[in-house]
């Protein structure tokens, strides 16, 4: 099926109130005024109306991730798609497609668990975006929120089956030193970012480990990265140099406990076909050392089924 990227992301926290600050003051976001009533932090990267949603709620976890159409008839045929193959479509009614700002959208679960949405028409005002602090903007438009690296308990081959199959997703190759089974990296076929998705397998696990977000200007990941250290709002890995797509980033810890990529560069192609899977011998050219070691509180222990 046709999708562009991640159009919105929506995760639940019990510390959404700190993202206010947080959001806007240290990585530089956007605040949008949420409807009167709700509680819900929407934060903007761009002339959207909103791209990451903190709702209020009891435990960490992430509660929906929006992948946007291009239009109405490749959406039709992407619906058509999930119901052929057997996948259980929930239609959003019009107040869910007002919270969501965007024309329509479809929700449904990918064989691991995490909620999926459909949508096309995202609601946006030219101009519009003004950075929560001194900020050359983010890497968003139609290539949307980035990327987000999602912990399973198992990686089954349904999950492949799945990414490849129904979604149409394009592989892009392990982690640096992963093994099939262990971790795959996934982008949307029409985008030319290396990859959107994730699914890492740590046994006994599961939850959001970050979202990756790019930014124009490599002098605001320096300056993030000034801030996190100046708060002490901590981080998972300083600043470095992937090997695999060699974007420069580091990872600051957010309220919610799962981390952002806050990154800069890296590998775009308008054609990944006639580039080899890349297979580093290490994970980062430089830096990337772990300030924060083991999993963030975001990933939790889920109750065996056997
Ligand atoms: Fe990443």
């Amino acid at each position: 099926m046709d999708i562009l990227g991640i159009g919105y992301v929506g995760v639940e926290s019990p510390n959404y109130r700190d993202w206010r600050t947080f959001g806007p003051e240290v990585l530089g976001f956007g605040l949008a005024a949420p409807p009167e009533g709700d509680e819900t932090v929407y934060l903007r990267m761009d002339d959207r109306r909103y791209r990451i949603a903190v709702h209020p709620g009891e435990s960490e976890q992430v509660a929906y991730i929006g992948w946007e159409i291009p239009n109405r008839p490749a959406y039709d045929a992407a619906v058509a798609k999930l119901r052929k193959a057997g996948v259980e479509v929930t239609v959003g009614d019009a107040e869910l497609a007002e919270r969501r700002g965007v024309t329509e959208l479809v929700r449904f679960n990918d064989p691991v668990g995490y909620q999926h949405e459909l949508f096309y028409g995202q609601k946006f005002d030219q101009r519009s975006f003004v950075p929560g602090r001194r900020h050359a903007g983010f890497v968003a438009d139609e290539l949307g929120v980035g990327h987000m690296v999602l912990i399973v308990p198992e990686y089954p081959p349904e999950l492949d089956d799945f990414l490849a199959n129904v979604m149409g997703f394009r592989w892009f190759g392990h982690g640096a030193n992963g093994h099939r089974g262990q971790i795959g990296f996934w982008a949307t076929n029409l985008t030319t970012l290396s990859h959107n998705i994730a699914y890492g397998m740590i046994p006994g696990h599961r939850g959001l480990h970050h979202i990756g977000i790019g930014v124009n200007d490599l002098d605001d990941v320096g300056i993030a990265h000034d801030l996190v250290q100046e708060r002490g709002t901590g981080m998972v890995y300083s600043l470095g140099k992937h090997t695999q797509d060699p974007v420069i980033s580091f990872y600051p810890i957010t309220p919610s406990g799962f981390a952002f990529e806050y990154l800069n560069g890296g590998m775009t192609s308008p054609d990944w076909g006639l580039i080899s899977e890349r297979n580093p011998e290490t994970l980062s050219v430089w830096g990337h050392k772990p300030v924060s070691p083991g999993l963030p509180k975001s990933v939790t222990q889920v109750a065996k089924t056997d």
